[in-house]
């Protein structure tokens, strides 16, 4: 694999909390990463104002506001994300088939052609555990219904999946290799692990047929960020 399609791999998350926090970030990093995501809070407080400025940059983005709502509310919604160009937008899987069918076909017929946004599912919360969801009724227990999800997911329609990279094997058995998978949770051997439980370096999550890597403390946190992206690139590159 050479060092750009290494790069394109990686996902810098824009976990801070001012419009100028996360613009010195990009401005440091895009041309280095290949993407930035955007979560529910800075979108809450800029607005589709931190996408545009993204794309100024010449950077593409995640938009990660996970919508669960009824299926014409999400597809409506989408349609927005589409039409602000995100590389990356996300759903929850639990909103049901509906939802997910709906907006995978709303992104066909209203953006045909190549380069529209992709729609990722997310299945069960990396938080969730089996506690967590047998207390609002769902006795199963979590990689069944993560993988169950995202095969309901790939049914519908969707583009791919948000997963911790343990889950990957698995669903890339269930939905084949044209899938997405997108995994957090990832930590260079140089890093810490931070609050993330179970961890993969980012040779780790490719070789299990990760297509793009979350990743934010590891590099926001490094005492020279510009060089823990090289040697996450580095880790990358040696596993192909
Ligand atoms: O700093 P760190 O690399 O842990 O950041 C990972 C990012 O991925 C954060 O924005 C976090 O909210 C997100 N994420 C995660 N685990 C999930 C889903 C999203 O860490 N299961």
């Amino acid at each position: 694999m050479t060092r750009d399609h290494a790069r394109s791999k990686i996902i810098f998350a824009l976990d801070f909390d001012t419009f100028n926090a996360a613009k010195h970030w990009v401005s440091t990093l895009s041309g280095r990463v290949g993407m930035f995501k955007v979560g529910k809070q800075l979108f809450t407080a800029y607005g589709p104002d931190i996408v545009r400025m993204i794309e100024n940059f010449g950077a593409g983005v995640f938009l990660d506001l996970k919508y669960h709502d009824i299926p014409n509310t999400v597809a409506m919604a989408s349609r927005e994300a589409a039409r602000l160009k995100v590389k990356l937008f996300n759903v929850h899987a639990l909103g049901g088939y509906e939802m997910m069918a709906r907006t995978a076909e709303m992104l066909k017929t209203d953006f045909p052609g190549g380069g529209r946004s992709k729609v990722l599912a997310v299945t069960i919360l990396t938080s969730s555990t089996e506690e967590t969801l047998r207390a609002v009724g769902i006795d199963r227990p979590v990689e069944e219904m993560v993988v169950r999800l995202a095969a309901l997911a790939k049914k519908a329609g969707i583009d791919g999946v948000v997963a911790s990279p343990r889950e990957v094997p698995l669903i890339r058995e269930a939905c084949g290799k044209d899938f997405l998978i997108v995994t957090p949770g990832v930590r260079p051997s140089f890093a810490s692990a931070d609050d993330q439980k179970r961890v993969m370096t980012p040779a780790e999550a490719v070789a299990a047929g990760s297509d793009y890597l979350v990743i934010g403390r590891p590099i926001s946190a490094a005492p020279d960020p510009l060089q823990a992206v090289e040697a996450i690139v580095d880790e990358i590159v040696g596993t192909a």
